[in-house]
């Protein structure tokens, strides 16, 4: 049986046959052809922070696939009266199929996965956003992006920052961060991406000068300044991501067909201009939309490695 919790656990090719088999089902589902890969799996979504794009793509994504979700936000189960993980882990994964969990530390997933009798996928946790990368890199493969792929994060050293991390070092392209002095990702993180990038051939590069990093880059992203859980850091952040907002001078850096992307929500003035948001070279509702079809092959994929 496999876990879905970061990309670090999964090798070039296993993502790009999930990422095959979520394009397949994404013709189909496009066409309204409904399959029954998952029939009667009931997927858990337990959320202990807000959600729309995760709870929508995985409810309806299981549905679609002949199953059903049970949204369990931690305000109404007993995980938030302080009954263990572990214990929630074990009642639940006894009647379920499959479980998704948004949570804050990482070691919450890790702790649910090791009493899970059924896969656990990583809806996001502080340290990383695996889900939302490989929808991400379904909509750099549709917009034929995937070749000699530049990419410059411009932000925060955050969750998305270390999933792209995972990423590229698993893919072998190049990724550029820029992030302000004292919002760095985190070096051990950085640490293995850089080892494996040695064996996958990936660069990567970390800039403390956005533009140094966005110039010649095909695909530019960013992300909120603020995460889920730092609101009381909010005004200091902003003044400390000052010069940070990709706005269409910064996008002028990049290649002239360069695209951008956000995982969204977006906070239009701060990481991101309205313009770049809206312009052309913006695809975050495809990007948006492709979260139901990526999550659709990692259900399907983590279901046929059940027996493994
Ligand atoms: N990108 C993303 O995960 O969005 P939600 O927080 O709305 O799920
Ligand atoms: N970095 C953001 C991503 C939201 C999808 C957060 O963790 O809040």
């Amino acid at each position: 049986m496999k876990h879905f919790l970061t990309l670090k656990d999964y090798s070039k090719d296993e993502i790009l046959e999930i990422l095959e088999l979520a394009r397949k089902i994404k013709i189909e589902t496009k066409n309204k052809i409904f399959k029954d890969y998952l029939p009667k799996q009931t997927l858990a979504m337990i959320f202990e922070k807000s959600s729309t794009r995760t709870r929508v793509s995985f409810e309806t994504g299981i549905y679609q696939l002949g199953g059903i979700g049970l949204f369990l936000s931690s305000n109404d189960i007993q995980l938030g009266r302080g009954e263990p993980m572990s214990d929630t882990s074990s009642v639940i994964s006894r009647m379920v199929d499959m479980a998704m969990i948004r949570t804050t530390a990482q070691a919450n997933i890790e702790e649910f996965a090791k009493y899970s009798k059924v896969p656990v996928i990583n809806g996001l946790s502080d340290e990383y956003h695996p889900v939302q990368l490989m929808a991400d890199y379904l909509t750099i493969q549709e917009c034929n992006k995937d070749e000699n792929l530049i990419v410059a994060y411009i932000g925060d050293g955050n969750n998305l920052a270390h999933s792209w991390l995972n990423l590229c070092a698993k893919i072998g392209f190049e990724l550029r961060i820029a992030t302000p002095i004292g919002y760095e990702v985190n070096q051990d993180i950085l640490k293995e991406a850089l080892n494996d990038a040695k064996v996958s051939g990936a660069k990567i590069s970390i800039y403390n000068d956005p533009k140094l990093a966005v110039k010649g880059a095909s695909v530019v992203t960013t992300d909120t300044w603020v995460s889920m859980g730092q609101e009381d850091e909010k005004e200091k952040r902003i003044k400390d991501f000052t010069g940070y907002i990709v706005d269409n001078t910064m996008m002028q850096e990049a290649q002239n067909d360069a695209i951008f992307l956000h995982c969204l929500p977006a906070y239009r003035g701060y990481e991101v201009s309205a313009e770049v948001l809206e312009s052309k070279a913006s695809k975050i509702f495809d990007e948006a939309e492709n979260r139901l079809h990526a999550q659709k092959g990692i259900m399907v994929w983590l279901d046929s490695k059940r027996n493994d």
